[in-house]
């Protein structure tokens, strides 16, 4: 009987090995960079960071850059920016992520770079710095991801075809479905990093991790931010001390972006009233006309089940008191758009409130079961968003994976930052 346990069991790791073998045989790192992707991590009038992956026989993490001229000699004119790597072991696999933080650059221009060096470096991709005056913008806001690619990798590209010259695009978490502990899901990743491709490489991203990234697939009870998340990207750590990477905050051409990680606020109180305290104080002091703040957890759900207390006790007075603009989550899994005003005023759009919405990329779709506290709403549906920000208007416009326009509002800004909603009707050809 004790044989034949152990024979099953040395078949159940065997197979496991095996399935984890398969997880990453798709997307092994070699001495050519692959998941190269841009982030920002200081100023972006002066600054861009890009992060790449190798193997571990690559000993230097080296990035060539220069402003970008017609000229196809760029490499004669560039120079060398060195940065640092780590290494990240999971699924059997060892990948050494790279991490290049360009400083010192000019605001508004665009720039070559190239990753890696000799014969394994990269193409030349170009990225455009942020202007140090409100000049207008647009940028893509992506909900949850997560899941296999059949489906997302069609609206990142339909976003991109859309919007080519979007300067940033924001993620409200779950990127992925799981992996954090021993098991990180590298196929996942790959994936994930496949449907984007060269868009990562050219247009800067700012994340904020969802409870997916935290989950353990062997122990969901473990709480453990996901390895690829510190390495393989390279964001601000401007945020509440120990939530480097996932709780920070950039200005950017008139917009002020507050970035939070709603997983571990609800899981510790503490963590909980640190990004309370630490975004009154952006809101407080905020030289910015618009202000979008971005975490994964609604601050009202679609879902019947589903009730974030803890986010929309620590967010919404914020939001009401210092009149932000827009709050962009995720995790619901559905699209939801609704206006809500301070709690106990009457709503109104000559001096409208906070736009709140929720939002999903990827296949995976609930249904909507809460009172409904939004003006538009759609299941089964992946969507995703360009908001243009120009002076006193921020026009905001939801497409579907098809690339037709689902949902638009348009904010105007008036004296003492009195604010309007209009709702254009969105007409089929
Ligand atoms: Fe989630
Ligand atoms: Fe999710």
């Amino acid at each position: 009987m004790r044989i034949l346990a152990l024979i099953l069991l040395i078949q159940f790791i065997s197979a496991a090995q095996l399935k984890a073998q398969e997880r990453i045989s798709g997307f092994l790192p070699s001495t050519d960079p692959d998941r190269i992707i841009l982030s920002i991590k200081g100023d972006p009038t002066t600054s861009m960071a890009v992060t790449w992956r190798t193997d571990t026989t690559v000993n230097e993490s080296v990035a060539h850059l220069v402003p970008n001229m017609p000229t196809i000699f760029l490499a004669d004119s560039s120079v060398i920016v060195t940065g640092t790597f780590s290494d990240v072991e999971g699924d059997g696999v060892v990948g050494r992520f790279h991490s290049v933080n360009f400083t010192g650059l000019e605001p508004g221009i665009t720039y070559a770079y190239r990753v890696g060096s000799g014969s394994a470096a990269s193409e030349w991709c170009t990225f455009t710095t942020a202007s140090t005056d409100p000049q207008p913008f647009s940028f893509l806001y992506f909900g949850d991801s997560q899941g296999r690619n059949s489906l997302y990798s069609r609206v990142i590209r339909q976003a991109y075809r859309s919007t080519p010259d979007a300067r940033l695009m924001i993620f409200s978490g779950d990127l992925v479905d799981g992996g954090s502990g021993s098991v990180l899901q590298d196929d996942e990743w790959g994936e994930w990093h496949e449907a984007g491709a060269f868009i990562h490489s050219e247009i800067p991203i700012l994340p904020t991790p969802g409870n997916h990234e935290y989950y353990d697939p062997a122990d969901r009870s473990k709480r453990d931010l996901n390895k690829y998340w510190r390495a393989g990207f390279t964001l601000p750590e401007n945020g509440p001390e120990g939530l480097g990477e996932t709780s920070y905050t950039i200005d950017y051409q008139g917009v002020r972006f507050i970035i939070l990680n709603s997983d571990a606020m609800m899981r510790d109180e503490d963590i909980a009233r640190r990004q309370t305290q630490w975004a009154e104080g952006l809101l407080g002091n905020n030289p910015c006309k618009w202000t979008v703040m971005l975490f994964h957890h609604p601050v009202f759900s679609t879902s019947a089940r589903r009730d974030n207390k803890v986010i929309r006790e620590s967010f919404k007075p914020l939001i009401d008191k210092y009149g932000v603009d827009l709050v962009l989550t995720g995790h619901d899994h559905t699209y939801a758009r609704g206006m809500m005003m301070p709690d106990g005023e009457e709503k109104k759009y000559r001096n409208a409130g906070a736009v709140y919405v929720v939002s999903v990329s990827g296949a995976k779709q609930y249904k909507q079961d809460a009172e409904p506290w939004w003006e538009v709403g759609m299941t089964n549906t992946q969507t995703w968003q360009v908001i243009s920000v120009i002076g006193n208007e921020l026009t905001y416009k939801a497409f579907d994976a098809s690339g037709d326009l689902v949902d638009q509002f348009i904010l105007n800004k008036g004296k003492n930052n009195s604010k309007r909603m209009l709702i254009p009707a969105i007409t089929k050809e």
